[in-house]
């Protein structure tokens, strides 16, 4: 599999001579220097050495994986994780990341992707989020940055029984006063919440965070957001509101609640995108322990991402996922890993290791 280069390099790109000492891990003279010698390195030792996440693999396993779906995903050669002549070494700071990501595609494949309702397949990988770059991720992108207005806005939050929480005291301390429309959106996608979970047999469950009708009305600035938040969604997958909703009733899953699953084209798409935002929050809540690095300050300029892409977590800065890092405007993203429609012969989910899958 091929995956379409954003713009850090990949073997084609110049070669690169790392400051510290290290060897460069851009060109095509690294990249195949350090396929030969992972190569070698197979030979040498048949069994793994040092490996923690892909247990039950050889070497020959790892190698190709390795070389097929590691490197490629974030644009690569070996020496950027790897002294290639000790692969079994954790030399380098990016070999440990690594190692932490490895432990997030299993967990998200586990916990978030492989039970979705109606599953179609597709599992994440290294390329779903990297696609090509090793760092700055776009989450947010330009049209979100341009197109949402610069207002502040009052958020009120909802209670776990669905209840509007009016009194400042009783928000969490940064909805305590009115905050930017962008700050807002982003709040529902790292702190999205299900108070009604789905029932197919209740019209009006699998209500959340972003349910507008209720008791008493909601104001127009939760509109507001809750419209933004939506068109962020829709953005982000490339489609518009009828993806996900019958547009004669908004609340609903479905026409008729028992219609919900045997409309797999649109019934399942709000459930889907409601399980995504709970991903989303699973992210922000526990992104610190994946491997990310933590930026002191918010990181601008050059080979960084906009500012949207950036959370601070315990005082430090982190690129942070969001569905645009994902689907970069395909409903599936371009960078999963297909199980189901992979053509006969494909090699690409033999070489994905089983311990990442999730199942
Ligand atoms: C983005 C970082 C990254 C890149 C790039 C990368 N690797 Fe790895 N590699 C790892 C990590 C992390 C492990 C350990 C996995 C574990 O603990 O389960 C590993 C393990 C290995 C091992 C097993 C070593 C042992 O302990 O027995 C081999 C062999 C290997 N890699 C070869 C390669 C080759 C060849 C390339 C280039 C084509 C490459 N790797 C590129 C991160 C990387
Ligand atoms: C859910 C999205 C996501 C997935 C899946 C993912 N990563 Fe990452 N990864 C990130 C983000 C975001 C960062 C932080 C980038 C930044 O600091 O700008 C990151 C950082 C890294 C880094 C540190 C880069 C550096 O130079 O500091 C490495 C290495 C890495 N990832 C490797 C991998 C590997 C290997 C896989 C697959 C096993 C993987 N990632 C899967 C989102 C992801
Ligand atoms: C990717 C799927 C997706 C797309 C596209 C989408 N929505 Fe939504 N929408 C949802 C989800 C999920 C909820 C459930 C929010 C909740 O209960 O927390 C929702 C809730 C709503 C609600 C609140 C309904 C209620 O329960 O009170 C309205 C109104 C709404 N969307 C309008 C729109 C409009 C208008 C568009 C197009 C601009 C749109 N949506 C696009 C997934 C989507
Ligand atoms: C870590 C990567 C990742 C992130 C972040 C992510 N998604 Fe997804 N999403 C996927 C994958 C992979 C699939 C395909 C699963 C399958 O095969 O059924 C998917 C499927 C979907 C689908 C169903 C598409 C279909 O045709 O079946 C919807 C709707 C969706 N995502 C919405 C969202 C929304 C909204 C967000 C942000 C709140 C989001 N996603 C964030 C990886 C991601």
């Amino acid at each position: 599999m091929e995956f379409k280069r954003r713009n850090h390099g990949d073997h084609e790109a110049e070669p690169n001579q790392p400051t510290d000492g290290r060897e460069g891990w851009l060109g095509l003279d690294a990249w195949t220097e350090g396929v030969q010698a992972g190569q070698e390195w197979t030979v040498e030792y048949p069994n793994t050495v040092n490996v923690q996440v892909l247990v039950g693999m050889n070497s020959g396993q790892v190698w190709a994986y390795m070389q097929q779906y590691v490197s490629p995903a974030l644009g690569v050669g070996c020496q950027y994780c790897h002294d290639i002549n000790n692969f079994a070494a954790d030399t380098y700071p990016q070999k440990i990341a690594a190692r932490s990501m490895l432990r997030l595609v299993g967990d998200l494949n586990e916990q978030h992707i492989t039970n979705l309702p109606n599953w179609k397949g597709n599992y994440v990988q290294c390329a779903t989020c990297h696609f090509g770059q090793p760092v700055a991720m776009e989450a947010y992108g330009q049209q979100f940055a341009g197109s949402v207005p610069p207002i502040d806005v009052v958020v009120d939050p909802l209670d776990a029984n669905g209840q509007t929480i009016l009194d400042p005291e009783q928000k969490p301390e940064e909805l305590r006063t009115p905050l930017p429309l962008k700050e807002a959106m982003i709040w529902y996608v790292r702190n999205y919440d299900v108070w009604k979970p789905f029932d197919p047999t209740v019209a009006e469950s699998g209500r959340g965070s972003l349910a507008l009708t209720l008791d008493g009305g909601r104001t127009q600035d939760q509109v507001t957001i809750n419209q933004n938040v939506m068109n962020y969604m829709g953005w982000s997958q490339g489609v518009g509101c009828t993806y996900c909703h019958n547009s004669r009733n908004f609340i609903d899953y479905e026409l008729e609640a028992s219609g919900n699953l045997a409309h797999p084209e649109y019934g399942y798409n709000k459930l889907k995108a409601q399980r995504m935002l709970l991903l989303t929050t699973w992210l922000y809540e526990n992104w610190p322990q994946y491997g990310a690095t933590g930026y002191d300050s918010m990181p601008v300029g050059a080979g960084t991402a906009s500012e949207y892409s950036y959370a601070n977590i315990g005082g430090k800065f982190y690129n942070l996922p969001a569905c645009y890092t994902c689907h970069a405007g395909y409903t599936i993203p371009r960078g999963s890993m297909p199980s189901a429609s992979i053509p006969e012969g494909d090699a690409g989910l033999i070489v994905m290791p089983t311990v990442l899958r999730g199942q």
